[in-house]
């Protein structure tokens, strides 16, 4: 792989995320990890992402420089770059004009890693320490006002360095950087595709299954659905699909996922419902994080009885469910705080919401894949585009769109005003253009309307339309005032008791996507 050391940076998962659109396959590890360590995964090329700390700061975090001698390409961005240049012999100091946004930088050789690029680039920086010299054998390739040496390279020992964020799309050719470094500077090909993703993990899954029986927790979404169709090209019929009704599902669910998946896959499903075992776990509770770790939990105690059943219908031969899959993305663990040196933002029911005495060996195929390369995947193994182009729907479902505790009436009217969206916004043809709209009901704010003639105490319905890449970020969608009218007289009329809805219009960050 191509590893990304990541030295605290926001965008160091957008850097992996870069790399892979270039075609090849990259993981992140933190910058703690040793460096003997980082070298035994046999990287291709290594790259150092930015960080918030500045190199001359006591318990600044730095690098083994062995790293730098170890015959592998690395590309220093930002603070990885101030490390290059600091670790080598550089002079790194306070700079005399801090850059932050967009920064004309002067190209002095377009060579190496800039090859081809004009004699000035707009880039996105972000920085208020420089390299003021370059450190012996590196040549310095561009400049900014604030950055006497903005790029610099010795090709001889295939370190690269720039003080941009190549990664990010504010860097018009920023890409371009990082696919010559990847293909040109340390020569890796671009093979890393779905069809190649497809039969690296189908080994994988094979070697961790052997024989075994193996069940995998469906939510109607497209990345239980597509691990799923993994697991089964990678072992058939030794999987069956659990489908949980939890209650807090949207309407018409049950039955769509039993049209849409087990029609175009044929794959052994058992629908359970447990929505009276997660309504009473839940009752009363509004603390999300609680209610998280409470439904994390009830889902496995549930995929633990749909295992006893699916032996005992066996009889004799009936053999323990060992393995349990799980569609986990890679965004699920970094922000649940499984990615190393990350901070727990939420705890995505199926990973820091997880039991801890968990008794299946997780399955989770998708660990490290985007959502764009899980639909990829779900492409080529010929999934419908009913199931690859769904919305993202969190497994914890409604139960985390009702701020104020979770009942029966509050979820009947919220699935209501779900559905009414979802409609109006289909019809609209804006499906694909928006990632997803959770639709959020404030369960515990009343405010005063007016509804023939009579006085009204409601509450209110909030819509959160997204556009994203990869829900790491996200803005709020522009959805066409018709529209949003549309949707809201039809809640407001047909949903009794909501009498306002509102439109979120803040990005990710500050806020999250979903309101808990
Ligand atoms: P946030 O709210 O963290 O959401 O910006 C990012 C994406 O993740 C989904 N989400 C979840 N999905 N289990 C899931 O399966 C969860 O616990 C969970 N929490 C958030 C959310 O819908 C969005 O697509």
């Amino acid at each position: 792989p191509v590893l990304v050391v990541d030295f605290g940076a926001q965008y160091a998962q957008l850097i992996a995320r870069r790399v892979r659109e270039a075609h090849v396959y990259s993981e992140l590890v933190p910058h703690s990890m040793p460096v003997d360590e980082i070298l035994a995964k046999d990287p291709k090329a290594i790259i150092l992402s930015g960080g918030p700390a500045s190199v001359f700061e006591p318990g600044a975090p730095g690098i083994d420089p062995k790293i730098f001698s170890a015959g592998i390409p690395v590309l220093g961005i930002c603070y990885g770059f101030q490390v290059m240049a600091h670790e080598l012999g550089g002079v790194v100091d306070r700079a005399a004009l801090g850059e932050y946004g967009k920064t004309p930088a002067s190209i002095d050789h377009a060579e190496g890693v800039l090859k081809d690029s004009p004699a000035e680039q707009s880039t996105w920086m972000s920085h208020g320490v420089a390299v003021e010299q370059a450190p012996e054998g590196f040549e310095v390739l561009a400049h900014t006002q604030g950055a006497p040496v903005a790029a610099m390279q010795d090709v001889a020992r295939g370190l690269y360095g720039v003080q941009w964020h190549p990664e990010v799309r504010h860097t018009p050719k920023g890409q371009e950087l990082i696919e010559t470094f990847l293909h040109d500077c340390a020569g890796i090909e671009a093979h890393w595709d779905a069809s190649s993703i497809i039969e690296d993990q189908v080994a994988k899954i094979k070697a961790q299954i052997g024989n075994h029986q193996v069940i995998c927790g469906l939510s109607g979404g497209v990345d239980s659905a597509v691990a799923a169709a993994l697991v089964h090209k990678a072992v058939g019929d030794q999987l069956t699909c659990v489908f949980v009704d939890h209650g807090l599902l949207r309407k018409g669910e049950v039955e769509q996922v039993r049209k849409d998946f087990v029609q175009a896959t044929g794959i052994r499903l058992v629908a359970v419902d447990a929505s009276a075992d997660f309504l009473d776990a839940l009752a009363g509770v509004s603390e999300p994080e609680r209610k998280r770790k409470i439904i994390g939990e009830r889902f496995i105690r549930t995929f633990e009885r749909a295992a006893r059943d699916i032996v005992s219908k066996a009889g004799e031969q009936g053999e323990e469910v060992r393995f349990l899959v799980q569609g986990t993305l890679y965004p699920d663990v970094v922000e649940s705080g499984g990615g190393d040196g990350a901070a727990n933002i939420k705890s995505h029911h199926n990973v820091g919401g997880l039991p801890e005495d968990l008794k299946f060996e997780l399955v989770e195929p998708l660990r490290t894949l985007f959502k764009d390369e899980v639909r990829a995947i779900g492409t080529e193994l010929g999934l419908p585009d009913e199931i690859v182009w769904r919305q993202p729907f969190p497994g914890p479902g409604l139960g985390i769109r009702i701020i104020g505790a979770i009942t029966q009436e509050r979820l009947d009217l919220l699935r209501e005003a779900d559905s009414i969206a979802r409609e109006e916004l289909s019809k609209a043809g804006l499906d694909r253009d928006i990632w997803q709209c959770p639709v959020v009901l404030l369960a515990d704010v009343h405010s005063v309307g007016v509804q023939g003639d009579e006085r009204t105490y409601g509450s209110p319905i909030v819509l959160r339309p997204v556009s994203s890449e990869d829900a790491m970020t996200a803005d709020w969608s522009r959805v066409p005032y018709d529209v949003l009218s549309a949707i809201s007289t039809r809640i407001t009329n047909e949903c009794r008791g909501i009498n306002r809805v509102a439109l979120d219009v803040t990005s990710k960050p500050p806020a999250t996507i979903e309101w808990e």
